[in-house]
């Protein structure tokens, strides 16, 4: 039983490293494109509204400064480690050479919620926003393409239904992905650089329909919102934190730069150097939008039982529809629909080379871990992972789930802020190309603020999650622990080296 707490030695990851197939062909700007390209997505241009009307008002802007707070301090520690152990896996990796080995397999068994389940919530936005643009030209697809059962059948049809456009974006994705990293973080530029001149376009245009007064008071006194027999508080410092956690899946997704270590050209300089600087920049962008858009609308305007019942729903889209530039909401259609493209793109990518890190060490069955020598990526593993989430995509009403993916994420990250604090004390020597200041504080600051965003989710999610938790355990045990590498002397003899002192790894590459 105590093998299970087994650590991953130095040599062992230095040894996966010098094997390893992945092509590395990711610079600097292209590592933080990738960061970039999976924050901004649905959640700016959808949350905003459910942020502001139920929990902060104006001072939605103050959301996202605590919520960027509490990634900042998460995206310190992973830049750390990403500056230590420059391989694939993430959160999963860092914990499985610091913590243990049960630890290590229940954080990338919770990454599949930030990761595969993520991937299926923006599928099924995409094809959401996807049925907005097609409405822009005056085309509709018949609802039983565009429903899951579930959904279709409670709305009182019968018959056949899917949603099609999940499905048939989420196959897209997987053809760029199976080419090569190289082509795919191309098309991710693009995307990004569109993505991000939407963002700038909604700030500058935005900015000349704000009327002050509806800044005023920044902070509303604190209250209760009834509806449908429910009530809940908003307002006051309470409903601005409330609204950290709210937003916070617009945040989602920084840490897949370090997903990919594996395929970066200098990833112990700019790993860490791209996560720190995609997470600067967006919560730049959220702030501003988030203060363009308040001031824009008031943020009693967005309930949807008031005079504005749609505006909840595509607030950004809405807010230059009611200022009276409809053409400004058509273009915010087209910047998500684009955009959700590389969040999808960087989603599965992040979550195949977890899978290959896992597989690597035989927590999962090895098919995962074999990387086509021609283009440099795992092909069966990415076949896989497109089959399972286009098929749950396409018939879950995943969306009751997107809160999953947030657990998923916040648990990661407050798993990388006690390792990497672990590992600072276990092993003060090694050599870190990027050292997080004042760790203790930092930490304890990443974990306290992390844990308190986990209490603050819906109670549906936290009790899937914990259940998706408890079923991870059943797996190990099942199979992982007797599959697992280090356990059955896979590594040759590091295993024995584990139970030394670690020496200064030699992972300059
Ligand atoms: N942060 C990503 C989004 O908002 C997941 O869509």
């Amino acid at each position: 039983m105590s093998k299970i707490w087994v650590k991953k030695p130095m040599s062992a990851y230095e040894a996966d490293i010098k094997k390893s197939q992945l092509k590395r062909v990711l610079g600097k700007w292209s590592l933080t494109a990738i960061g970039i390209g999976a924050i901004i997505g649905g959640g700016i241009f959808v949350l905003t509204g459910t942020g502001a009307y139920y929990n902060a008002g104006p001072a939605l802007a103050l959301s996202f400064v605590i919520a960027g707070i509490a990634c900042v301090f998460a995206a310190l520690c992973y830049a750390e480690f990403a500056s230590i152990l420059p391989v694939e896996g993430s959160a999963y990796a860092y914990a499985y050479g610091t913590v243990g080995e049960i630890f290590a397999w229940i954080i990338g068994w919770g990454l599949i919620l930030e990761y595969a389940m993520g991937s299926m919530t923006v599928a099924v936005s995409w094809s959401g926003y996807f049925g907005k643009l097609l409405k822009m030209f005056g085309l509709h697809l018949p609802d039983y393409l565009t429903t899951d059962p579930q959904t279709y059948i409670a709305a009182g049809n019968s018959g056949f239904s899917m949603n099609l456009p999940a499905f048939l974006i989420v196959l897209f994705v997987i053809s760029i992905l199976v080419r090569g990293t190289k082509g795919a973080a191309k098309a991710n530029n693009f995307i990004v650089v569109l993505k991000v001149s939407a963002i700038i376009f909604v700030i500058i245009a935005g900015a000349f329909f704000i009327n002050p007064g509806n800044w005023s008071p920044f902070i509303p006194e604190a209250t209760t919102i009834t509806e449908n027999g429910v009530s809940h508080s908003a307002y006051g410092i309470g409903g601005v934190i409330a609204g950290a956690s709210a937003i916070f899946f617009a945040y989602v997704g920084f840490d897949a730069v370090s997903t990919q270590a594996g395929e970066a050209i200098n990833p112990k300089k700019d790993v860490p150097f791209a996560i720190i600087a995609s997470l600067i920049i967006c919560t730049l962008l959220y702030i501003l939008v988030s203060l363009v858009l308040t001031g824009m609308m008031h943020y009693t305007d967005f309930n949807p039982l008031g005079k504005y019942p749609d505006a909840i729903k595509a607030p950004v889209a809405y807010a230059f529809d009611i200022a009276g530039q409809k053409w400004a909401g058509n273009i915010i259609t087209i910047a998500a629909t684009v955009g959700l493209i590389s969040v999808l793109m960087v989603m599965i990518m992040g979550q195949s080379r977890i899978f290959l890190g896992m597989s690597k060490d035989g927590l999962i069955p090895q098919t995962f871990s074999k990387v086509n020598p021609e283009t440099g990526v795992p092909t069966k593993n990415l076949i896989i992972l497109g089959i399972v989430i286009s098929v749950v995509a396409s018939l879950t009403p995943i969306n009751d789930l997107a809160h999953m993916t947030s657990f998923g994420t916040l648990f990661a990250f407050t798993m990388v802020c006690v390792a990497v604090w672990i590992l600072r004390i276990k092993e003060p020597n090694l050599q870190r190309n990027f050292k997080v200041p004042a760790l203790p504080v930092i930490a304890c600051c990443g974990i306290a603020i992390n844990v308190y965003l986990i209490y603050n989710l819906s109670i549906e999610a936290q009790t899937y999650s914990f259940a998706w938790l408890i079923i991870g355990f059943i797996i190990y045990f099942l199979y992982s622990k007797k599959h697992s590498k280090l356990q059955n002397g896979g590594y040759g003899e590091t295993f024995k080296a584990e139970q030394e002192p670690l020496e200064k790894p030699d992972l300059d590459l």
